[in-house]
Parts: structure tokens; C-alpha cells; sequence
């Protein structure tokens, strides 16, 4: 099936802002999480099924912003390596197991650097 897409600016935000100033997203702008561990942004997606979670992001800085990535029953880290700018959007993917009916899908920092500006999630 076509994968559906949930903007980051609709999600429920967590120390982060939605700001639109870096060219290239899609929808209404981009979270922009501040720069703390714990940041965070959510969605709630339909199970149940393997599922692949898509997570477009631009990270202008040299250094990771690694992020804890939770959806049903899977808990894992996955990285946002630099994208060259923050211009520049890159995707990265997950596979994830979510329960039948409503599952929550959370994306937080797990360093001080916050995450990356974070455009959207597809599943
Ligand atoms: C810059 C950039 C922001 C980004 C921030 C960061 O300020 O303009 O969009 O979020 O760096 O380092 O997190
Ligand atoms: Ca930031």
C-alpha cells in the first residue's frame, strides 16, 4: 500500500517548534527540536502490521542527533547523521511492529544536541 504520511508540525511537540525558514519541506514547515536531550515529537498510527516508518529529516551539522524511536512494540535508536545542510533532507528507516488499533509513534533526542529538524514521518 502507499505509504501515508504524517507531517512533523501536525504531531504532538515536546520542546520543539515548528518554524518554516530552511527551504525543501513539505507540508506547512518542519519541527526544529530544541537543543536538549529529551525532545520529542509524536504521532498516533493504525495497526497492526510490520510496518517500515520513514522519517524525512536536515541535519546541518557534522554530528549525529541520534533519536529513540518508539512504536508499538518496538523501542529502538536510529541515527540522523548530517546531511550537509539544513536544505538538505534526507530519509531514514525503521522497521517497527505495531498492535492492532491506535499505537503511539515517538521520536526523542537522546543527546544534549536536541534532534534533527524534522520534516515528516511515513508510514
Ligand atoms: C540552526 C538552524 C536550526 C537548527 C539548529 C540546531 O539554528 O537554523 O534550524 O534546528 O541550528 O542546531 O538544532
Ligand atoms: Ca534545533
Amino acid at each position: 500500500a502507499a505509504a501515508t504520511r504524517y507531517e512533523a508540525e501536525n504531531g504532538t511537540i515536546s520542546q520543539g517548534v515548528v518554524e518554516s525558514n530552511h527551504a525543501g519541506f513539505t507540508g506547512t514547515g518542519f519541527v526544529n527540536f530544541d537543543n536538549v536531550a529529551g525532545s520529542s515529537v509524536e504521532w498516533t498510527v493504525n495497526g497492526p502490521g510490520t510496518v517500515t516508518l520513514a522519517f524525512r529529516y536536515a541535519n546541518g551539522t557534522s554530528a549525529d542527533r541520534p533519536m529513540s524511536i518508539t512504536a508499538g512494540a518496538t523501542a529502538t535508536t536510529l541515527s540522523f547523521p548530517g546531511t550537509g545542510s539544513w536544505t538538505t533532507w534526507r530519509t531514514v528507516t525503521v522497521r517497527a511492529e505495531l498492535a492492532a488499533g491506535t499505537n503511539a509513534v515517538r521520536a526523542a533526542a537522546t543527546t544534549a544536541d536536541g534532534g534533527p529538524n524534522l520534516d515528516s514521518l511515513s508510514v
